[in-house]
């Protein structure tokens, strides 16, 4: 069998497979998420060791085939700063990838020379560089005891092997990676006031990064040669999860943050989009894709306001769509990364009438994220990215309404999985199952069986179409906004 990991921002799903890659059994431990200040989001690194090790308790005693454990892989939460002394103790708390600090330190990165040609991306306030820069002024004394930095999968890659390994696709959104080359940049890691030796070492998401230490493989109770993969950042072992390996494969996902993702033959950075361009978990592959930082996050909000469920509020509306709302939402709750890159800007209800309902304000939230992922849809198209056709995972996919706003906002047929697993936690078994038997990446990569497409609605394209362009333009209105 085959464990895949998947280090969320709220917890840890772990995945048991079979040794032909189908699911077994998974289970998930929640970790909370700390905001000491506004703007901060930090979590402990013994919390997510926590979760993996009364996961697999619990995946031991509950599945038999557990025993026979061959391969492991992790999915991690993308951009967090895990930082090591010289014996691998935690230094401070992980700065997550939605912590926004360094919104001033990345700024700076991303106007030294070389930078975006050598990353391939603008540097956002959510990557690696500009915490450490954040660390260097403000907490010198923990900056100067820096011997590893480690991303979240990183840390657990650590904790199973005793190796400091990272894969390509999540070492890719330090902004110390040459995306192009898949190496460490010295170039990048000396502006950012790194060293090559702070790095850990660099391996595909499908190789080996090592074995599993033994004092866990005889806790564990399965053999001492289980093998742990390079792994990956989550989005890039969500494209694994459902097969998206080459040009015309994508998905959107409908979770805390939104993404829209395009698998890639070749690398072709185009930073000035705002899109994030990042090496694949499979050698001689990359993505791009569109990040919006309040998708389902701004329902949840809305959730927290109204105090009915996200689910209670959707249903609400049906699932037939109508024309878009007279009320307007724009989604950046905590400010946006693509298309405008801006940490500073907040959201907005425009339109709001003494008759306005919670059920208009719901739909205008659905209606804003759609138009925030067609940002990104029209900055991949601008890369002459292309859509077959789009799979959308996550938690938001249980909205049908949401889906064909989706669907009719890009004019594009949606497709969902029909069951079973198909995240990042399968995309993380599938390295694992890699890495351990040198299977064929074509092999594996497969992708779900998928309900019937959810089609845009013709009739109502127009409109939507409208919607969208004043949306755009009142992004420059709110960004002027004088409070
Ligand atoms: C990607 C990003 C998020 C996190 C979520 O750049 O910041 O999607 O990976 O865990």
């Amino acid at each position: 069998s085959y464990l895949g990991l998947d280090l969320g921002t709220s917890g840890l799903r772990a995945l048991l497979v079979d040794d032909q890659g189908a699911p077994i059994g998974s289970t998930e431990r929640d970790y909370p998420l700390s905001h000491p200040h506004p703007g901060w989001s930090e979590q402990a690194p013994t919390d997510w060791i926590a979760a993996l090790d009364s996961a697999v308790e619990e995946l031991r005693a509950t599945h038999p085939q557990f025993s026979a454990l061959r391969g492991i892989g992790v999915a991690g939460q993308m951009h967090g700063a895990t930082l090591l002394d010289a014996d691998d103790s935690v230094l401070r708390p992980c700065i997550l990838w939605n912590d926004s600090r360094s919104h001033a330190e990345a700024t700076v990165l991303d106007q030294a020379p070389n930078v975006r040609r050598l990353s391939g991306n603008i540097v956002f306030p959510g990557f690696t560089a500009p915490k450490l820069e954040w660390v260097r002024t403000h907490e010198p004394e923990i900056y100067d005891r820096i011997a590893k930095v480690l991303l979240p999968a990183g840390y657990l890659n650590l904790y199973l092997t005793g190796e400091h390994v990272s894969d390509m696709s999540d070492s890719a959104g330090t902004s110390w990676l040459d995306v192009g080359e898949r190496t460490w940049s010295g170039e990048l890691l000396t502006t950012g006031h790194m060293r090559l030796d702070q790095m850990p070492r660099l391996v595909e998401g499908t190789e080996a990064a090592g074995t599993l230490r033994p004092e866990l493989a005889k806790r564990w109770g399965v053999s001492a040669c289980v093998v742990v993969a390079g792994g990956a950042g989550d989005n890039a072992a969500a494209a694994c999860g459902i097969g998206a390996m080459n040009e015309g494969q994508g998905f959107v996902s409908l979770g805390t943050s939104g993404v829209l993702l395009a698998a890639r033959d070749g690398y072709a950075p185009a930073p000035e989009t705002a899109l994030h361009t990042f090496c694949h978990a499979v050698p001689g592959r990359w993505y791009q894709m569109g990040v919006m930082l309040s998708a389902t996050d701004s329902l949840n909000w809305f959730s927290r306001i109204t105090g009915s469920k996200p689910a209670d509020l959707t249903a609400e509306l049906g699932p037939t769509i109508q024309a878009p709302s007279g009320v307007k939402f724009q989604p950046y709750l905590s400010g946006e990364r693509t298309p405008h890159n801006d940490a500073n800007v907040r959201g907005n209800f425009a339109g709001l009438g003494a008759a306005t309902s919670r059920r208009d304000m719901t739909r205008a939230i659905l209606e804003g994220v759609a138009f925030g992922l067609r940002d990104s849809f029209e900055a991949l198209r601008s890369t002459n990215a292309h859509f077959d056709e789009l799979i959308a995972i996550g938690g938001g996919t249980r909205s049908i309404y949401w889906l064909s706003v989706i669907a009719t906002s890009l004019d594009i047929p949606i497709r969902v999985p029909s069951s079973g697993e198909f995240g990042a936690a399968l995309g993380a078994a599938r390295l694992g199952m890699i890495a351990a038997e040198s299977a064929e990446v074509t092999q594996v990569m497969t992708p779900p069986r998928l309900a019937e497409p959810i089609m845009p609605v013709q009739n109502l394209r127009h409109a939507y179409d409208d919607a969208y362009s004043k949306f755009r333009a009142a992004y420059a209105w709110q960004k002027e906004a004088p409070y």
